[in-house]
């Protein structure tokens, strides 16, 4: 009887209980929206993140990939705000932008590095990397680490590569084979010394444009050609303006991630775990996404457009390669020998068929 008494109380007073608080599985538990006057509750954060290139490029869709992942990892603490196709900051002024701490995050060509850190001229060298995995041992090996160690002490923090494809040349006046087609053109380059050195030793001509500059340069044929990944010249139409394309394959064109230091130090350490587990999850999906991306916009050029798409002979290619030959002479008296050595080491992994 007593016991009978003992569960009719508790039931009694289930009964009640669900009728004052109200039956709500769900609400019971939903988390708490975040709420301005509890401090602590949830600190969210925002890192503004700049980049040149258009949305549908390996580095656009890193961009967005990166932010989902620290979106996810950090339950929403950390927030990505993309502004691309060089909305907020171009090509001149990203780099002052994030050491100034005007945006938290870009992530430039590494062509754009090497203009300050003459190291980074050793991924711009012509034919350097023979394929995808030549490129890769190289950002993730010795010669990545090295360069995003050069970054230090600059209030920036060099986190990672990113990958986009090899350049090609593109151009409005003839179809090119070999370097003597090059001779007198004018070519629209991103800053960097190999850049430059690489157009001098074909006897061609450059100005240093901005690279969402690029089109209305073509366009009014200020500039002759450009070089530049397949997805850069879909995504950016400069295929509409360029009548030959050249599959040359000359020179990769990758980024370097990097995230302002300040606003790095002010991360928690489970924050800065975060991060970097979702920049590692990042780098892995663009490197196995790039090289797709860049072939279905080459399919996508082919299909939209009448422009000649050329691809070199290995003849015709071997004389690239003795044309080249300078730009190594030059580029030695700026990289340092270890980073040569290693990129030997490299490409006698990898070496040409
Ligand atoms: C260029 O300026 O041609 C490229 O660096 C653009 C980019 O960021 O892919």
């Amino acid at each position: 009887m007593k016991t009978v008494t003992i569960i009719t109380s508790f039931i009694v007073a289930g009964i009640l209980t669900a009728f004052f608080l109200g039956f709500n599985p769900v609400e019971s538990t939903r988390t708490l929206e975040y709420d301005d006057e509890q401090e602590g509750l949830k600190e969210q954060m925002v890192i503004r993140f700049s980049h040149v290139a258009a949305e549908n490029t390996p580095k656009g869709m890193a961009a967005r990939y990166f932010a989902k992942r620290i979106q996810a990892k950090t339950d929403n603490e950390i927030q990505v705000e993309i502004y691309s196709n060089g909305e907020l900051y171009q090509d001149q002024n990203e780099w002052e932008a994030v050491t100034n701490g005007n945006v938290e995050m870009i992530a430039p060509a590494t062509t754009k590095v090497s203009t300050r850190f003459p190291d980074w001229q050793v991924l711009d060298l012509p034919y350097a990397f023979q394929g995808y995995s030549a490129v890769q041992e190289a950002y993730e090996g010795k010669i990545g680490q090295t360069l995003l160690e050069d970054l230090r002490g600059t209030n920036v923090k060099g986190l990672d590569f990113w990958y986009n494809g090899f350049k090609q040349f593109t151009n409005n006046k003839l179809p090119i084979h070999t370097p003597a087609d090059m001779n007198k053109l004018h070519f629209r380059v991103m800053p960097g010394p190999v850049i430059k050195a690489q157009f001098q030793a074909l006897n061609a001509s450059t100005s240093e444009l901005s690279f969402n500059k690029t089109y209305r340069n073509l366009e009014v044929g200020f500039v002759d050609g450009q070089e530049n990944t397949i997805s850069n010249i879909y995504s950016k139409k400069f295929y509409k303006k360029q009548a030959y394309m050249t599959l040359s394959n000359h020179a990769y064109l990758g980024y370097a991630v990097i995230i302002n230091e300040d606003f790095w130090d002010s991360l928690s350490e489970t924050h800065q775990h975060s991060l970097t587990e979702a920049m590692e999850e990042t780098t892995d999906w663009v490197r196995r996404h790039s090289i797709e991306i860049n072939d279905s916009h080459i399919r996508k050029i082919k299909r939209s457009s009448d422009m000649e798409v050329d691809v070199l002979t290995k003849q015709e290619e071997k004389k690239w390669r003795e044309a080249f030959k300078p730009v190594y002479l030059k580029a030695e008296q700026d990289i340092s020998k270890d980073l040569l050595k290693e990129l030997e080491r490299i490409q006698s992994n990898y070496s040409p068929q």
